[in-house]
């Protein structure tokens, strides 16, 4: 269980004070799809950035399984983020390296034995689909291709939460469906908590249980899926599902 309690992150930018969470609250089960959804600045990527403990908030706290992530230093901290996959928007491969040198390298980095990566990246190019282009270098990949070897890099480590920035912003339509539905066999096979960041109501749709509204900084609305889809009460949740259009 994820418990985030008042996240508060503000950037001075030429004197000027932004919010970028102003105290956040979500509970977050193990197992769930969450999906945290927004318009550009909202502080999507900086709230995953705090999640991922890439960013230190001003105050407020993440508790995962009872522990302050914040708190947290050295021996456990490092067992902490191997224990977290993160997909970064826009997919940060190195693009100096092969799909299978991608996939395998946060495990040549915990220094595992080549036959135990052998095994765990091959099983992955099959998990995501992507036999037979193990050789192959990201420049020569499609969008959705680079976006499965993003996703496999990030499971390598078998973490127990996986983190998505915008997944699908970069994808066509059909590309975007199969990322989601690739994503929804990871939740189910691997039983992963997934945290889903994105500013497309499409997303929340067809993969996430639950859903929080970012606005400013600040949760305005959250809740099961087919809840807030149903009956959404503010006026950025309506504008997001499309049913009024604010000028
Ligand atoms: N390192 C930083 N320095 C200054 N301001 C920042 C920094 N990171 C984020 N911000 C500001 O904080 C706010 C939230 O940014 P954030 O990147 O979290 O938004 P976002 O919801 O991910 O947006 P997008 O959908 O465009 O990716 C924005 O106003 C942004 O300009
Ligand atoms: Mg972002």
């Amino acid at each position: 269980m994820i418990k985030i309690k008042n996240l508060t992150k503000s950037f001075s930018v030429n004197e000027e004070t932004i919010m970028a969470l102003d105290h956040v609250n979500l509970d977050i089960q193990k197992g769930e799809v969450y999906g945290i959804i927004g318009l550009s600045g909202a502080g999507k990527s900086t709230l995953l950035r705090c999640l991922s403990t890439l960013e230190q908030p001003d105050s407020g706290s993440i508790e995962i399984e009872g522990k302050d992530i914040f708190k947290l230093s050295g021996n456990d901290l490092r067992k902490f983020r191997s224990n977290i996959g993160v997909v970064f928007q826009g997919y940060h491969l190195l693009m100096q390296r092969n799909a299978y040198d991608n996939i395998s390298f946060p495990l040549k980095i915990r220094k595992e034995p080549k036959e135990k990566i052998a095994a765990r990246v091959n099983e992955l190019f099959q998990f995501v689909g992507l036999q037979g282009k193990e050789r192959v270098y990201p420049s020569k990949l499609s969008g959705g291709q680079r976006q499965r070897v993003a996703i496999a890099r990030a499971l390598a480590t078998n973490p127990s939460l996986l983190l998505f920035d915008e997944p699908t912003s970069a994808l066509d339509a059909v590309t975007t469906k199969q990322i989601l539905k690739l994503i929804k066999e990871i939740n189910e096979h691997y039983h992963v908590t997934i945290i889903i960041i994105t500013h497309e109501i499409g997303v929340i749709k067809n993969v996430c249980d639950k859903v929080a509204v970012l606005n400013y900084g600040k949760v305005v609305e959250e809740g099961t899926v087919e809840e807030v889809l149903n009956n959404p009460q503010s006026d950025i949740t309506k504008m997001l599902l499309g049913k009024e259009l604010i000028i």
